[in-house]
């Protein structure tokens, strides 16, 4: 089987992606699976003779948001990972965010507003402003004063009219890798300002100081598992084929807030769903090999 790497893409995670695919390339390839890499900048990408599957490693906008996953389709090329519509559901915070609430999975309390033209939100400071449709954090705000939430707006607009304003949840940073329908060990993210930005989750990129990992994150096992079935519930809910990472913040309470489900999350060998199989038992090149098997099923 000839595995083709898809990475790069024309959205603003393109660098996060190319440093994902080539880890997962070097992985396969270091399996002796026949690999090769194709660096994607637009919908216009060809794909070399003889492709059994195409392995997206491609973050953010088209890799991430169904687009991708429609050429290839139309292609009768199969793919990695969530389908098309899932895909388009679980990058788009504020779709996300609807089926965690008609489904009951804990989130934090939210409103959707024009970012172009609105006024400030209906919710008490302080509030996180996001943009719907980006990953590794582009365009989120966490504001505390109205001067810093109209910044955060126009900030946002430049992505597109919508915005989602969350209520800010105080509390540890947690993510938790699904994969075949299990949720896997908890990662905690400790931020060097307790803010997990760009610049704290890829410091080789940015030159910033980067955060600390622990996982299993330490927590007492109710609440290890509340957290991780609140994750399986929001990929679940989401309709997500194979494997997704699913971000949530655990409350000084013991509450998890499901934040979103990430569909093609990092996948360097230092990334956080990668850190999860590890702890898990799975090596790297075992967890590429996994989710390629899986997505062929
Ligand atoms: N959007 C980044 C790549 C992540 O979720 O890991
Ligand atoms: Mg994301």
């Amino acid at each position: 089987l000839k595995i083709a790497v898809l990475m790069g893409g024309p959205g603003s995670e393109r660098e996060v992606s190319l440093a994902s695919g080539r880890a997962v390339l070097k992985a396969l390839l270091g399996e002796g699976i026949d690999a090769v890499e194709v660096d994607v900048k637009d919908a216009d990408f060809e794909l070399p003779e003889g492709v059994g599957l195409a392995f997206n490693v491609i973050h953010g906008t088209f890799g991430e948001d169904g687009q991708l996953q429609r050429v290839l389709e139309r292609q009768g090329v199969p793919y990695t990972g969530a389908g098309s519509t899932s895909s388009g559901v679980a990058f788009d915070k504020n779709l996300a965010k609807a089926r965690f609430v008609e489904a009951g999975v804990p989130t934090p309390a939210s409103v959707v507003v024009d970012a172009v033209t609105g006024g400030l939100p209906d919710m008490e400071l302080p509030y996180v402003v996001k943009a719907p449709c980006q990953g590794s954090s582009v365009g989120v705000h966490i504001v505390r004063t109205e001067d810093e939430a109209r910044a955060a707006l126009d900030d946002v607009s430049r992505y597109g009219a919508e915005a989602l304003i969350e209520k800010f949840v105080e509390g540890r940073e947690l993510t938790v890798a699904v994969l075949d329908d299990r949720p896997y060990p908890i990662v905690e993210i400790v931020a060097p300002d307790g803010v997990y930005d760009m610049s704290s989750k890829y410091p080789w990129l940015s030159g910033g100081e980067g955060s600390q990992y622990f996982c299993p994150a330490a927590l007492d096992e109710a609440t290890a598992t509340r957290v991780q079935q609140a994750a399986l519930a929001g990929h679940r809910s989401l309709g997500i084929e194979v494997y997704s990472r699913v971000d949530v913040l655990l409350d000084a309470d013991g509450n998890p807030f499901v934040l979103e489900a990430n569909t093609i999350p990092g996948m360097t060998e230092t990334s956080l769903l990668p850190k999860s199989a590890a702890a898990a038992g799975i090596p790297f090149a075992e967890l590429c090999v996994r989710i390629a098997e899986q997505s062929l099923e």
